[in-house]
């Protein structure tokens, strides 16, 4: 007889985005992948084409190189140390690290709904469990301090917040960062900020977590703010019991990140790239406001529009009528019309009724793509 897996797998499966992405072949027209289409930038592959081959390319320090903890800690703030930063594999590892090192088997921990899937699984590997607070349409999927703070018991040990929000693109606001910050200062627990879409946004800047309160973990990475998301540089800064608890894990499961891309890194985090980076995000700025006129003109489906990420999140709850859920909804498109995108299930309860629909790929691509949305919807 087999031995069976471990209890802590139980029920556990690859996210909803994976799988639906499993099923689309090349001829499909995705609009699924949470990923940039832009290349690494410039700058940072010359730079590597240019030195690989005096760079020792061994184990680095489990933590990461130094210069890099160090422009990451010169990024997070006045007064964050190098040795609060924790280089990880992509921002997954790091939310992982922070969860597995913060909470005890039975922990509750906040995460938000609409919200990133992997969460309330990253939540119960590490043996918590994930308790949703939501983001309300009429809200504009906006963070509401006081409700948050209401759904926190004595068994809460960790809140997760998303700023710019994945699926929504919702920003949210300083005041309720600031709200929420002084409603849990003196609360036995840790906020981590997982601030990956920062610095994709189209309007203000949107403001972090960090410093706002003393036990606050902010997890970042260069997968969407520079479009390398092969390159899996992610990272945490944290208090420094958490950041050396975090390193240790860190340590016994990945040993370190691959030191070429720590080199890439320390490039880009340089200020190398940024130029490209500006154009990038004008060009997705063109893309959102385009991708919004399609779905305005091909389907009339409401929508917030979003103030950060690439993605519209879009109300289709009109039209489910004949269909099971948005899941159902969204094979059908797939099966259809080969058009990929994913069911706002996949992103909580709230989430139902919506689907998330990307705007990295370029604009042929958007338009072909929302007007079979609409066909299909239609039919
Ligand atoms: C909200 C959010 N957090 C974390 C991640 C993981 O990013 P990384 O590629 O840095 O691991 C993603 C990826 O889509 C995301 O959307």
């Amino acid at each position: 007889m087999p031995q069976p897996l471990a209890g802590r797998m139980m029920g556990m499966e690859k996210t909803l985005i994976r799988r639906i992405n499993d099923l689309a072949d090349p001829s499909c027209i995705n609009l699924g992948l949470g990923e940039l289409r832009f290349p690494t930038p410039r700058a940072v592959l010359d730079h590597v084409r240019e030195n690989v081959n005096s760079w020792r390319l061994g184990y680095s320090p489990n933590e990461g190189f130094p210069e890099l903890r160090e422009l990451i800690a010169a990024r997070a703030g006045e007064g964050v140390s190098p040795d609060q930063v924790c280089v990880t594999v992509g921002a997954e590892e790091a939310l992982l690290a922070a969860l597995m090192v913060l909470v005890e088997a039975g922990d509750e921990v906040l995460i938000p709904d609409p919200g990133f899937p992997a969460y309330p699984s990253l939540v119960r590997l590490a043996g918590g469990e994930p308790k949703a607070y939501p983001l309300l349409p009429e809200d504009d999927f906006g963070l509401r301090a006081e409700k948050l703070m209401g759904l926190v018991t004595d068994k809460t040990r960790a809140v997760i917040i998303n700023s710019p929000n994945n699926p929504t693109g919702a920003v949210h606001s300083s005041k309720e960062l600031h709200t929420l910050a002084r409603g849990l200062q003196s609360l036995p627990l840790t906020v981590i900020s997982d601030e990956v879409y920062r610095d994709i946004v189209f309007g203000e800047p949107a403001a972090s977590f960090a410093g706002l309160t003393d036990r606050c973990v902010t997890v970042n990475s260069l997968s969407k703010s520079h479009s390398m998301a092969g390159w899996r540089i992610g990272w945490c800064v944290a208090p420094p019991d958490i950041a050396k608890a975090v390193r240790t894990f860190h340590q016994l499961a990945v040993m370190c990140v691959p030191s070429l891309s720590q080199y890439a890194a320390i490039h880009a985090l340089r200020g190398f790239a940024d130029q490209e980076l500006r154009a990038n995000l004008e060009e997705l700025r063109k893309r959102r406001d385009f991708a919004m006129a399609c779905v305005d003109r091909y389907t009339g489906f409401p929508y917030v529009a979003p103030a950060g990420t690439f993605y519209l999140f879009v109300d289709v709850s009109g039209r489910l009528a004949k269909f099971d859920s948005s899941l159902d909804a969204a094979l059908k498109l797939l099966a259809g019309e080969k058009v990929v995108t994913i069911p706002g299930r996949a992103f909580g309860r709230i989430g139902e009724g919506y689907l998330r629909i990307s705007f990295a790929p370029g604009l042929d691509t958007l338009e072909e793509g929302i007007r079979r949305i609409g066909r299909f919807f239609r039919g």
